[in-house]
């Protein structure tokens, strides 16, 4: 909450994908990252804007439709409906799509593009340079000698031919912003992240910025410059400004929501997010974004995963074989957020067993399971509270803590093993109580004690996973208050505090939410 009573606000992005190849688990990866801290922070009680989308524009996607003998916004819509279908099937629960090809993007970039002029940001010139088609970037003649290309004229990054060209160009004045752009990543130690990839800003910006060549007339898919409908805007111009669009850029209101909180992106496309996009928000009077996360790449079963391989993991086959819950669990707790790692399906199914099936599930079954058979399902309350029953508070206490520290960090790994640090512990719990010996020896005022710590550690373990499981911990929530739960509206203001279960309570009876996977 701000001072004037306001929510505050939190705004997260993923790039926007595309529209020349179909989804796969890459691009599932950012968009699921994106969509636990957006549910975080919704559980926070913050005002959430959570963006994703697609890119419609360049000679890549003009180039794939020709082939298709297709227009271009056909090939996009198609894709897009791919997407629009895979997001709710993955539990995304994104507050906004934007499609680069809208009317309300192109006010937008030609607004943003306006401002450039205004500044004296941009200027025309000649610009004459390598191209390399597939991979929608272009070389210098230097970059080309130094990775041993130039004889053959080769793409220093995918070996296939690139095309000399030399045509009128509109140039932003990207050399300008260097020194400002470097006081602004050294005085904002979080600005860039992980440090790694900062450091790796840094060195590249430190070795000079050279004008950024911004329009081209070889190609029409895109928006057009204003005032001079022979030149479309580069595409990462285009593309970087969406994350203006969608919270309303140009009308004022975008401010609502901007400066974004954090951009999530794959560490390919940093220079763009880390370089690019600051100088022209500089440039343009625009405040910065507060953060920029790149993440590492995933490898399949030790393979780089590529369309030429044909190894590309796709949405439809892994849903096929698990769900939503599963695949969001395990891409965010096998690799912490910011290194490569590798997807295999038996890392997946032993990481399932062990954490969820064995720690999460059993720690759930066995508590409601002991309370029915006890106690009827009913729950009696506290009468003798003691030193471990504390220490079990303390540590549920010390995770909600520490979670909130990690999600604001991305370390979802982290956030992760602090909750499975809990499950172990209340596994541990059941154990040195042994309830099956204080109800066999009568002692109903430890017995009672015993299940409530249990229940009630187990419903704010519950709360700290939804937003990485949001069906398997409403399921979990539903068995503890016996009755529908709606995931959407959980608060941890409300919902979050230890005691919230009262005496008198009857849970139901227990039923797996975590069934082993063989
Ligand atoms: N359209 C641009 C982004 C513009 S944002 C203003 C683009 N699109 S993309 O579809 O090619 O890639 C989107 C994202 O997918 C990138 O962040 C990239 O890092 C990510 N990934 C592609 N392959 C990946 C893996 N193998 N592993 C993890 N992420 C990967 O770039």
């Amino acid at each position: 909450m701000e001072k004037d009573g306001t929510m505050s606000t939190y705004y997260v992005t993923t790039p926007i994908y595309y529209v020349n190849d179909e989804p796969h688990l890459g691009h599932m990866y950012t968009t699921i990252a994106a969509d636990v801290l957006a549910r975080h922070m919704r559980m926070d009680g913050l005002d959430v804007f959570f963006l994703t989308g697609v890119d419609e524009h360049g000679q890549k996607v003009q180039q794939a439709a020709e082939q298709r003998g297709i227009a271009p916004i056909e090939l996009a819509d198609q894709v897009v409906a791919r997407y629009q279908k895979l997001w709710p099937q993955l539990s995304i629960s994104h507050d906004d799509f934007i499609r680069t090809s809208s009317e309300r993007h192109k006010q937008a970039v030609q607004a943003m593009w306006q401002r450039l002029m205004d500044a004296d940001a941009i200027y025309k010139g000649m610009y004459e340079d390598w191209y390399c088609v597939p991979c929608e970037t272009y070389w210098t003649e230097t970059q080309l000698k130094d990775a041993g290309c130039r004889e053959d004229s080769l793409c220093p990054d995918c070996r296939r031919p690139v095309e000399k060209v030399q045509e009128e160009s509109y140039f932003f004045r990207l050399s300008r912003y260097q020194d400002a752009l470097l006081e602004h990543i050294r005085n904002n130690p979080d600005f860039i992240a992980p440090a790694s990839r900062r450091n790796e800003v840094l060195r590249f910006v430190e070795s000079g910025l050279n004008d950024l060549s911004v329009s081209r007339t070889t190609f029409s898919w895109g928006v057009p410059v204003p005032g001079d409908d022979a030149h479309v805007i580069y595409v990462w111009i285009d593309a970087l400004t969406n994350y203006l669009t969608a919270p309303g850029f140009p009308d004022e209101r975008y401010r609502h929501y901007w400066p974004a909180d954090v951009h999530l992106i794959g560490k390919d496309i940093l220079r763009f997010h880390a370089v690019y996009w600051p100088c022209m928000l500089m440039a343009a009077g625009i405040p910065l974004p507060k953060r920029v996360y790149a993440h590492g790449w995933w490898t399949v079963e030790g393979e780089k995963m590529s369309k030429s391989r044909g190894n590309a993991l796709r949405p439809d086959e892994l849903l096929a074989k698990y769900d939503a819950d599963v695949l969001r669990y395990f891409l965010l707790r096998e690799v912490p957020f910011g290194q490569d790692g590798d997807f295999s399906f038996e890392a997946l199914k032993q990481r399932y067993n062990t954490e969820l099936a064995n720690d999460v599930g059993n720690l759930l079954n066995r508590s409601l399971a002991m309370l029915k058979k006890y106690r009827g399902s009913e729950l009696k309350g506290i009468a003798d509270e003691q030193a471990m029953d504390r220490a079990l508070i303390a540590e549920v206490e010390g995770m909600q803590r520490e979670v909130d520290a990690a999600m604001q960090a991305q370390a979802f790994h982290v956030a992760l093993e602090r909750i499975n640090a809990v499950v172990r512990h209340g596994n541990r719990y059941i154990e040195e109580n042994a309830p099956w010996v204080l109800a066999r020896e009568g002692n109903d005022a430890r017995l009672d004690t015993v299940l409530y710590h249990l229940l009630e550690t187990l419903r704010l373990v519950a709360l700290q996973l939804y937003p990485f499981m949001p069906s398997r911990a409403v399921s979990m929530l539903a068995q503890i208050m016996n009755g529908p739960v709606d995931g959407e509206a959980l608060r941890m203001a409300e919902h979050g505090g230890w005691g919230v279960l009262q005496p008198g309570h009857i849970c139901a009876a227990p039923s797996p939410v975590f069934p082993r996977m063989e």
